[in-house]
């Protein structure tokens, strides 16, 4: 299929999977309903966990809401395209199903020249992750094949770049708060904004702030375990970013190259999967937190939520 037949899939209430930066997103028309539902039950998606959605221009914001604050708009202006999703007061006629009741609405950009063009052309797409629900995010076209059957409709645009979900940021409060950490980390917000932004809590993303960070995402089926390593066994895999260890086959070696570690994590637990692995090492990354912050901190959040030993 070319671009065309996806865009008139959205159009005729269809879902699609495409790709932005981050992951792959699973699309449908922000307007209609009964896609949305479709996207729900596709994924297998708890009702209660909201959607972002995405645009190709700032003007569609005002479709969704009705001011933009200051220290939002400042970001758009900084970040957009870009893996920044911004939580702002959602317009009444938003659809509840996208919002999961909330009075606020999730809007990102994505810079990725398919998503741009795809959403230019459809209008503004809601896109949860397209995998599964409990599964890793899907970082390349097969993941989501994998997921959702070897028919289903998915633009394929390689592996994409970060490798990890979106940053998303509230800006309906006093103060900027990161409920989700992504590729953009505070010390790239902070000097936009001139003023300090907070991060939220664990026990304040359980309710309602941040729906999303209470389910147990990113599970691969080989258990992941988080520290430090001292010996290898043939049946799981490894990865590492030191040499502390062997150059076995099971062995990966990030050498604490975060940003690659980052793109390619989530593609690692797929593969340990299909491998057969029993169990997947991560070691400590600590070491590597102020060459990347904002990845370091993305990682450590997502290799919580995928791991057996926390
Ligand atoms: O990078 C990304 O953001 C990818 C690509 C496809 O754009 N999308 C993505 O969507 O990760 P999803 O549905 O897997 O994650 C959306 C996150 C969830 O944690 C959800 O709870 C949060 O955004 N979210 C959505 N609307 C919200 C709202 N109104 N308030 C707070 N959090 C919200
Ligand atoms: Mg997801």
């Amino acid at each position: 299929m070319n671009l065309d037949q996806y865009i008139q899939l959205i159009k005729a209430g269809e879902i699609v999977a495409f790709p932005t930066e981050t992951v792959y997103g699973l699309g449908a028309d922000a307007w209609n309903p009964s896609a949305i539902q479709k996207v729900f039950e596709t994924k297998g998606r708890p009702a209660d966990n909201p959607l972002i959605v995405h645009i190709s221009n700032q003007d569609q914001v005002f479709d969704f809401v009705e001011k933009i604050p200051e220290r939002a708009k400042k970001l758009m202006d900084a970040f957009w395209p870009g893996p920044l999703t911004i939580v702002l007061q959602k317009k009444p006629k938003v659809l509840d199903l996208i919002t999961a009741g909330l009075d606020t609405v999730a809007i990102r950009m994505p810079d990725h020249p398919i998503a741009k063009s795809f959403i230019a052309q459809t209008g503004p797409l809601v896109a949860p992750s397209a995998n599964r629900s409990g599964r890793p995010s899907p970082t390349k076209a097969e993941h989501v094949r994998a997921d959702f059957g070897a028919k289903f409709p998915v633009i394929d645009g390689g592996a994409t770049e970060v490798g990890l979900e979106s940053t998303v940021v509230d800006s309906s409060g006093e103060q900027i708060v990161i409920l989700r950490p992504g590729k953009i980390g505070l010390s790239d917000l902070e000097p936009v904004l001139g003023e300090k932004v907070a991060i939220a809590s664990k026990a304040d993303s359980e309710v309602p702030k941040s729906p999303g960070q209470k389910y147990s995402h990113y599970k691969p089926q080989a258990a992941v375990y988080y520290g430090e390593i001292d010996s290898i066994m043939r049946e799981n895999l490894y990865l590492v970013q030191t040499d502390t260890i062997g150059k076995e086959k099971n062995v990966i070696n990030y050498k604490g190259d975060l940003i690659r570690f980052s793109k390619e994590l989530y593609d690692r637990f797929r593969q340990a999967d299909l491998e057969g692995y029993n169990s997947i090492f991560i070691e400590n990354i600590d070491a590597f937190s102020k060459k990347a912050p904002a990845y370091y901190a993305a990682l450590l959040n997502r290799i919580e939520k995928a791991c057996s030993n926390k």
